[in-house]
């Protein structure tokens, strides 16, 4: 494999054998929690199905997500990998994968926007044919940066909703010129990981960081898609009081059905004790919210990147600034109120000092699905056109069928004659 300029996590740290053998630990106790990627091990220790890829990857890493890279390098594949959030990595799992012979980790946390690309290109001197992403921006620096690698690619996989929804836009300005699964569309992922996985590691990460309770608190979920919808009922089994805003009326109206309350942010601001941002779009808190806001009220974001909450803004509001708890930033306002910021505005569940992402299960979910939809372009990569592609259906219902197996559940399947009844168009009345 090529090697690069940049250090590894390595050169980083100052003692790093203690931080691979913590690093170690902590994936060992994901993976007792991963049945499907243990599975999959197996499988791909066996038939080496990635022999001869090198995959490059911008993930959260952190001790699910490497437990995906030990799988893919077990496979047969040399991996080179760095964050895709400057706060999300947990340099000790970074510095475990590193000590793999066939893994390099270039993944910091904290690093400033200099070095978190600068990680990117680190990875992409290792010429991949195969990448993995979490928010596009490894495809991004391929196609602005590098494009002489895109011959040699076979494609790509997308873990996240903003990262396809960035791959949909360039799809339709023509501008993508290799194949990319969307990974997080499959009902595997999205349903479970986005719902549960955002709903439970969101609320627990904000409770963990201000050991404050939801019980009697106005919880106002800004965007009631799959992360929203979670993050709301997960709230509410907490006895909060939730609020919901939406710009989509039917997701508003599903909302409103589910008994929750609806209503502008203007409004709902001035009712919150915590406002969780899960849109995926910018300026969902700005400005004109700050005004009606309680004094002490929490702001966090779930969406992927930090642009939901204007925090340049309330920065240019504020008397004062301070550390109000680790990984709370409290903004004074001229009047007094102290609103307070957590994780920098950054996605919560993942960049909070306590965080540590979703529940192990949950992962195990997404990142089989990551793995076989990996395996799939090794074997048949040169079959997909360039473009944005859905993970085939047969292999999402592999994953869930190996989960079940797991987990001891057995179910129906279809019989021959609903299949072909299921399949016709001529049965009437
Ligand atoms: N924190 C995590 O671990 C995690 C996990 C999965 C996804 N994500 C990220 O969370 C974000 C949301 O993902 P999703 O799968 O729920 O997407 P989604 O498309 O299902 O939901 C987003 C919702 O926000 C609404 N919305 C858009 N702009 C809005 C605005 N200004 N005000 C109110 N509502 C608005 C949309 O109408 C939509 O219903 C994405 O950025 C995704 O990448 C984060």
């Amino acid at each position: 494999m090529s090697e690069s300029a940049y250090p590894p996590v390595s050169a980083h740290l100052d003692d790093v054998e203690a931080a691979e053998a913590e690093g170690r630990r902590k994936m060992e106790w994901a993976l007792q929690h991963m049945p499907i990627l243990q599975s999959l091990r197996e499988e791909f220790e066996a038939d080496q199905p990635l022999d001869g890829e090198t995959i490059g990857m911008a993930m959260h890493v952190e001790a699910k997500t490497a437990n995906l890279v030990e799988l893919l390098a077990l496979g047969g594949a040399e991996v080179a990998i760095t964050g895709c959030n400057p706060l999300s990595t947990h340099d000790d799992v970074s510095a475990a994968l590193d000590a793999h012979e066939n893994i390099t980790s270039y993944a910091v946390r904290g690093v400033d926007d200099d070095d978190y690309y600068a990680a990117i290109d680190a990875v992409l001197d290792h010429e991949p044919t195969i990448t993995v992403d979490d928010g596009m921006d490894m495809i991004a620096a391929i196609h602005e940066d590098h494009p002489e690698l895109i011959e040699t690619i076979v494609g790509g996989c997308e873990e996240t909703t903003t990262g396809v929804h960035r791959l949909r836009a360039m799809d339709d300005d023509g501008a993508l010129e290799y194949p990319v699964f969307a990974v997080n569309d499959t009902p595997m992922k999205t349903l479970f990981d986005n719902v549960h996985g955002t709903g439970e590691s969101s609320l627990a990460t904000i409770a963990m960081t201000t050991n404050l309770s939801y019980a009697g608190k106005n919880v106002v979920v800004a965007g009631y898609g799959y992360c929203g919808k979670g993050v709301a009922k997960k709230a509410a089994g907490q006895n909060a009081n939730v609020i919901v805003t939406e710009v989509d009326p039917r997701k508003a109206l599903e909302a409103h059905m589910e008994g929750y309350d609806v209503m502008p942010m203007k409004k709902a601001a001035a009712e919150a004790d915590l406002i969780l941002t899960t849109t995926g779009n910018r300026d969902v808190v700005v400005d004109e919210h700050f005004d009606q806001m309680k004094d002490g009220v929490l702001l966090a974001n779930a969406g992927h990147f930090d642009i939901e909450i204007d925090l340049v803004a309330l920065e240019e509001r504020a008397v004062d600034t301070y550390e109000a708890r680790e990984g709370v930033e409290a903004y004074e306002m001229p009047d007094g109120r102290r609103l307070n910021v957590l994780a920098e505005g950054r996605l919560v569940n993942l960049a909070a000092p306590v965080a540590l992402g979703h529940p192990v299960e949950v992962m195990d979910q997404s990142f089989g699905v990551q793995a076989v939809a990996v395996r799939e372009l090794a074997h048949n990569g040169a079959a997909y056109e360039p473009g944005v592609h859905e993970v085939p259906d047969e292999l999402d219902r592999e994953i869930a069928e190996i989960k079940l197996d797991a987990e001891g559940v057995d179910h129906d399947s279809l019989t021959d004659e609903q299949r072909e009844y299921m399949g016709s168009w001529d049965h009437g009345t």
